[in-house]
This record gives C-alpha cells, structure tokens and sequence, in this order.
C-alpha cells in the first residue's frame, strides 16, 4: 500500500494513512492526503470523509528528518488549509499520539472523534520550533487562547478528556469502535454546512496577559527563541485576521526552524532514540526476566534506584551492612513516596502499591531470589569487590549483577564475583529517581543477553540508556574531570567563581561549576579524587576543591563551600574569605592571576570537554559523538539547544576548535591540551565527529 488510500464505506471517504512507525507527515503523506482531497471534492458519490491512522498511532508530526533537506511541496501549511477549505466535511478519527503537524492536521479537519486513549500535544517547543501548520491560529479558536498557549508552550501531550482541551474534541468513542464511531460522525454531519476552524473568532485577552507570559517564559526558558515567538503568535490569533495570523506564524516557524538552537534539539531527539542501537550487540538475543530487584547499599543513590524500580513495578529489597543503614533507606524510600504524592506523580493506592512491594533487610545473603542486584555501597574498590564476592557466591545462576559505580573499573568488579559475563556498571545519576540517564558500563565480559536487558531495564525505568565502554569515569565523570579541572585553573588564574558561574550559566548550563560542586558535596569529588590511581602530578590538579574539603567547607550541607549559604540558604553568596584563598594558593603555587575574559572562560571549559570527547571516541569509550552528547545533555545540565558538547564543536567547526586547542596548549602547555590525533585528523579534512557514524 502506498502511505495515503481512500477506500469507501457507501457514501463516506475512508483515508488511510500508513506510514510507520509513528505516520509522520513525510512528503508522500502530504501529496497523498492532496490528492485524496481532490478526490473527494470531484466525486459526487462522496459526501464527507474520515482521516485515520494504520499502526499504533495518529500522525505523530511533520517527518523530523526531512527538516534539513530542500522542503518539498506540498508544505504542510497548504494541507491544512486545503482540509480546512474543503466544501464536504471531513472528520478525524485519532488514536494514539496526535501530536505537532498531526494535531494541525486534525484541526484542519472539520471534526475531530477520539478514541479514549488518544492523546494530542503540540511538542514543537522541544524541537525548538514552533506549530508551523496553523497550530498557534487554529488551537486558539477551538480551546481559547491562553489554553492554547499552555498547551503549545509546555508541549505536553494530554489526554482528550482533558478539561483544559475542551472544545477540542468532538466526541470520544471506545478504543475499539474508534473508525466505526467516526464513520458514523461522518454520516451525521455529511450534507451539512461545514464548521471550518478558521472562520471561528477567538476571544479577545488583554495584553497585559501577554506581557506577563513574556516575562515569566523569558526567566524560564533562558536564551531560547521558540516560546518568544509562540506567545507572539498565539497573541495575534487575538488580534489579528487567520490570513494574517498565518503570514506571521509562517515567518516565525521557518526562523526558529533554520536557528541553530532547533538544530540542536532535533539532533538532541534522535540522538536519544540511538543511544540503546549497540552496533555490535547480537540482535538474535533474548532479554533475561527481571522481578525481583535487590538494591545494596541503602544511602543517597540505593533508596533513589530502589523508588525508581518500586515505581516501574518490580519487587525490590533494599540492603545495608547494618540495622541504621537499613532504616535511613527505608525512611528515604517512604519519604520519596510520599513526595510523589504530594507533587501528585503517584495516587495514593499506587504509592501503597509500590511499598506492598517494597522489603528491606540487613542480611547481605537475602540476594538468592534475585534476578538482578545494583550494588550502590561506598565508592570504594575494596569495598566493591568484597560485596561482588559475596553475590557471587549467594546469587542464583543467571541473575545480573550491576554495580553503580560512578568511576571504578567495572572489570575488576566483576572478577571478584567469579563470573564476569553476568556483572555490567549501572551508573545511574543523582537523584536516582529523578534524573532520565543511565550509563550503561560494558564490561570486558559482560554477556550481550546482560546488556539487552539492562537497555530493555533502563527503559522500563523511564530512563535513557547510553551503553559506554570501561574506563576510568566512564563517558560523563571522565569529560566532568576535564570540565571541572578547566574552572579549577580559571579560579587560580583570576577568575571569581561566581563570574565562571554567571559565564557558563548565561552561555547555557543549568548551573555554574562552582554552585554544582557546592549543591552535591565537595567531598564527594575529593574522595574519588583520592582513590584515582592516575592523578596526573600537577600540584595545580584541583587545589582549590582540595583546600576547601580540607578546612570542612564542603557546600550546602555545611552552609559554606565555595559560596556561603547563610542561615540555611540555598542561594550562593560569594565568600571573601574563600578567593583570599584562592589568591594566596595561587600566589603559593607562582600562578600570576590576570584578567580573563568571557570567551575564554566558555573555551577553556567547553573545549575542555569536547578533547576529552575526543580522545573517548578515540579509545572507543562512546559508540558515536551523539552518546557523548546524551550523556551531557541528560546528566550534567549541558543545554539541550545546544546539542551537547560534539554537536556543538561541529556546529562551531571542528578547524577552528582545533586552532583554539593548540592555542591553549602553546599558552598551558600539553599536559591537558594535546589536541587528539581524532580531533587533528577532522579538522585538517573539514570533517565532523558526526560523520564518524
Ligand atoms: N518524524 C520522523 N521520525 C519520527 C518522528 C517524527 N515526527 N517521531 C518519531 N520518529 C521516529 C523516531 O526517531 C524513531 O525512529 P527509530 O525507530 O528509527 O529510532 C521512531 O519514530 C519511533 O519513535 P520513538 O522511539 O520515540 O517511539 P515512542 O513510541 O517511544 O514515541 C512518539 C512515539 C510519542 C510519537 C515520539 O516519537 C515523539 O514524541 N515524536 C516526536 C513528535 C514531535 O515532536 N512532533 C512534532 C514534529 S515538528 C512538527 O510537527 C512541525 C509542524 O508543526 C509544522
Ligand atoms: P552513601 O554513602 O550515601 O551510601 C552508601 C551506603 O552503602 C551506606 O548506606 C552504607 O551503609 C552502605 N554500605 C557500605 N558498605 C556496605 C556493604 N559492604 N554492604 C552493604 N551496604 C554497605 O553513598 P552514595 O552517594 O549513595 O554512593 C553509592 C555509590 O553510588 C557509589 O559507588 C557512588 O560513587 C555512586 N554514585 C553516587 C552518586 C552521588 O551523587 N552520590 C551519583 C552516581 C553514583
């Protein structure tokens, strides 16, 4: 079948589209659907039509890969307005996910029936865009225009019964009798005068609205387009004629659209959805069964992995080497629980669900029944090995043995447990029940079945999953070394912390360096510091961090690190007392400080990371630069509009990053700035970490 058919049930047009997985509205779905409609106005048998989907849902948007090649018509603006215009009525029939260009479709579309499950969204936000096929005019006019601007400037997908949608949706029928439902529809309406979405007037809404939706957007959503431009529009539908509101929405989609913030979205969305393909992963294998999980080690990271299984609907018990451990992670799980209740992601019943399931226990040998364990114990070899002997010995046959380490050699892990094909790094991101990226450690032995099911594992979590290969750090704390190391050395050259923090912050990151370090506890990184066995012997190798942990200051849980947090605060305040330090650590180490500049912070940092993608690509750590990129852009606050740390250094040009490199390690010598083979070879062919597949 080609992706459009019209077949007929008596008098009424049945259009199928069909074209998998998600029915994107790709050029063939568009010509197709034209014709169609040409058909159905020449034929005077016909009286009315339906649009529905073949698969498991309606047109999930424009086709996002066809966004970087020459626009073929017909534009999906023309197909809009055409089912729009059209002289006999036409009825959608959606299921699934009606999102972006599938919603526009349907609002094209004179009626809309729903199954009960469906669900419409317009995510172009995400994407950096904005509703480019007559979304911001025609959703005012059917549901009002400050709803309509909640649903186009969160981009969330919500349900048809949704009250804040109302006036959307025409009629929902049952999942099963959805095109039957709507065939009906169709014959009720056929012969009537058509109710077109654009001849509708749309209620007028005060300005002062507007301004106030700028504003709180502006403080929201820093530095990006998209939402500026969707309040401009939606204002419009208010103000002006649908013709015109269409001009305006038209400019501003194929600005946003052409932007490099968009660019590095769309790269951000398919990045993720390639992160799971393992190249070299035996596609035959089966996933083993997981149902019962036991977590050990019962601190921060063990009661946040143990609510997040809880909640994806395993059985899980939490250990700890004693009665206290074991209790804080109980009090934790159920105080993380009730958060979820209270911030309404859980009912009540399904919270009391999630604990029915949920034990704890102090015996380190309660591992039998298990059918994967994730070990969260102190960051320690020692320690590691000790308890992967223990599970080695007590486990079942065929049970997964994960440790979530954040920095440790996942091999050496392994053969303490005498069967290394069963053990793989799980390294999940704090806090664990939050935060969406799971690095995934291939060991040297890992099984492939291990492997697949620990992807198959991250996604019923919720999480994406980045299969990375061994080394110290993995992909995302080897980078963060390079990144924090940079803002060490910018501290002892001259720069106030808060000036690196207000730089990187206003350049995109979620937070400066120097806030983070203070948010997660300076001793953290200190103690993993102590236990990395290749410490480069650089005396200037974070002295300032050290400094700090030793005097006590180690961040908001002490009420001082980098920053001061008076009175149990949790908004930085710069600390004199701390660049006196600084400066007399500088002094102390010969480091004459000087005035440096923005562009040199934003270098010496984010270039700091991209070389250190670099030479992870080299040592085939990553599969691709756009896992790397997953990685940042999910783990450590990287902004998304950005792409991450190798798209960005694409974007920029891999020849000039390259120059500025060797800049760097003219000036700072080559210790840390020893431009990767990789990296030279790239930039002398004009070629991008991209290209490398
Ligand atoms: N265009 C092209 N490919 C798309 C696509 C799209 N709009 N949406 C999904 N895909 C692809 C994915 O890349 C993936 O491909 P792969 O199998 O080769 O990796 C495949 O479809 C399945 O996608 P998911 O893995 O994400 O499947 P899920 O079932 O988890 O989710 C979904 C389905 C909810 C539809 C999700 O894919 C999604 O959110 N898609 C994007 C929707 C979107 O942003 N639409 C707006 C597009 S912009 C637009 O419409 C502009 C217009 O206003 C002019
Ligand atoms: P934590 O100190 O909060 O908790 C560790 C828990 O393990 C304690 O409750 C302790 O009693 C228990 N424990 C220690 N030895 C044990 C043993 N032999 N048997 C059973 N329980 C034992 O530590 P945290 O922060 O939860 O870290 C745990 C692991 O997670 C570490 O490997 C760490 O590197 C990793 N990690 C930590 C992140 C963080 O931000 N805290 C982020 C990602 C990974």
């Amino acid at each position: 079948m080609s992706t459009t058919e019209l077949n007929r049930q008596g008098r009424i047009a049945v259009i199928s589209i069909n074209n998998p997985p998600v029915n994107a509205l790709s050029h063939s779905v568009r010509s197709g659907l034209m014709q169609c409609l040409q058909q159905l106005a020449d034929d005077h048998d016909l009286d009315a039509a339906v649009v529905h989907c073949i698969g498991r849902t309606f047109c999930a948007g424009a086709d996002i890969r066809e966004f970087g090649r020459p626009p073929q018509q017909p534009f999906l603006p023309e197909l809009v307005l055409a089912l729009d215009a059209s002289a006999k009525p036409v009825v959608a029939a959606l299921h699934g996910t009606a999102l972006g260009g599938g919603l526009e479709v349907a609002m094209g579309c004179h009626y809309r029936v729903a199954a009960k499950s469906a669900k419409v969204g317009l995510p172009e936000v995400l994407l950096g865009l904005l509703p480019g096929a007559g979304g911001t005019q025609l959703l005012p006019r059917l549901i009002g225009a400050e709803a309509a601007l909640d649903v186009i400037l969160d981009g969330k997908p919500r349900n048809v019964a949704d009250p804040s949608i109302k006036g959307l949706i025409d009629a929902i029928a049952d999942d099963d009798d959805l095109l039957a439902s709507a065939v009906r529809f169709a014959t009720e309406v056929a012969g009537k005068p058509v109710q077109r979405c654009s001849d509708r007037s749309v209620a007028a809404v005060d300005a002062d609205y507007f301004e106030q939706r700028r504003s709180a957007i502006a403080k929201r959503t820093r530095g990006l387009i998209s939402p500026k431009k969707i309040i401009d529009c939606v204002q419009a539908a208010t103000t002006s004629s649908f013709a015109e509101g269409m001009r305006l929405e038209r400019e501003a989609f194929l600005e946003c659209q052409s932007s490099s913030q968009s660019a590095g979205l769309r790269h951000a969305f398919f990045a993720e959805r390639t992160a799971s393909k393992v190249p070299n992963l035996n596609a035959e294998v089966t996933a083993r069964t997981l149902e019962q999980i036991v977590v050990i080690g019962a601190g921060t990271m063990g009661a946040g992995i143990a609510h997040n299984c809880l909640t994806a609907g395993y059985r899980v018990r939490l250990l700890d080497k004693d009665a206290d451990g074991v209790a804080r992670g109980d009090a934790t799980v159920r105080r993380l629980m009730q958060g979820g209740v209270d911030r309404g992601k859980l009912t009540t019943a399904a919270a009391d669900a999630c604990l029915a399931r949920f034990e704890t226990s102090d015996d380190l040998t309660a591992v039998s029944d298990a059918d994967l364990v994730i070990e969260a114990v102190f960051e320690n070899m020692a320690v590691k090995q000790q308890v992967f002997r223990g599970l080695g010995e007590h486990c079942k046959p065929g049970a997964i043995l994960a440790s979530n380490t954040s920095t440790l050699d996942v091999d050496a892990i392994a053969a303490a447990s005498g069967r290394a094909g069963d053990v793989i790094g799980m390294h999940f991101f704090s806090p664990a029940h939050i935060m969406r990226l799971l690095e995934i450690v291939r060991g040297r032995e890992t099984a492939d079945d291990v492997l697949a099911t620990s992807i198959a594992f991250a996604k019923a979590l919720g999480k994406i999953g980045v299969v990375v290969g061994n080394c110290y750090g993995f992909v995302g704390n080897r980078m963060l070394y390079s990144y924090g190391r940079e803002n060490q050395m910018l501290l002892l050259e001259g720069a106030a912390p808060e000036v690196i923090d207000r730089v990187l912050q206003d350049w995109g990151m979620a937070m400066g360096p120097n806030a983070v370090n203070d948010l997660a506890g300076m001793d953290i990184g200190y103690k993993a510091r102590k236990e990395r066995k290749d410490r480069p012997d650089d005396p200037r190798f974070y002295r300032v961090a050290d400094v700090l942990v030793e005097k006590g200051w180690l961040g908001q849980k002490t009420g001082r690190g980098t920053y001061l947090y008076p009175d149990g605060s949790r908004t930085p305040v710069p600390d004199p007392e701390v660049q006196a330090l600084i400066n007399a650590e500088a002094a102390r180490l010969g480091i004459e400080q000087r005035e440096i500049s923005e562009q040199e912070i934003i270098e010496r940092c984010i270039y700091g990371l991209i070389i250190e993608g670099a030479r992870i690509l080299e040592d085939k750590i990553a599969y691709r630069a756009s896992d790397i990129d997953v990685v940042w852009t999910n783990g450590y606050g990287f902004p998304k509009y950005r792409g991450g740390p190798m798209h960005y250094a694409d974007q920029v040009g891999l020849d000039k990053v390259y120059a500025r490199i060797c800049e760097f390690c003219e000036r700072f010598g080559d210790t840390y700035w020893k431009p990767p083979a990789l990296l030279a070879e790239l930039a002398k062919n004009g070629g991008k970490f991209s290209d490398l597949g």
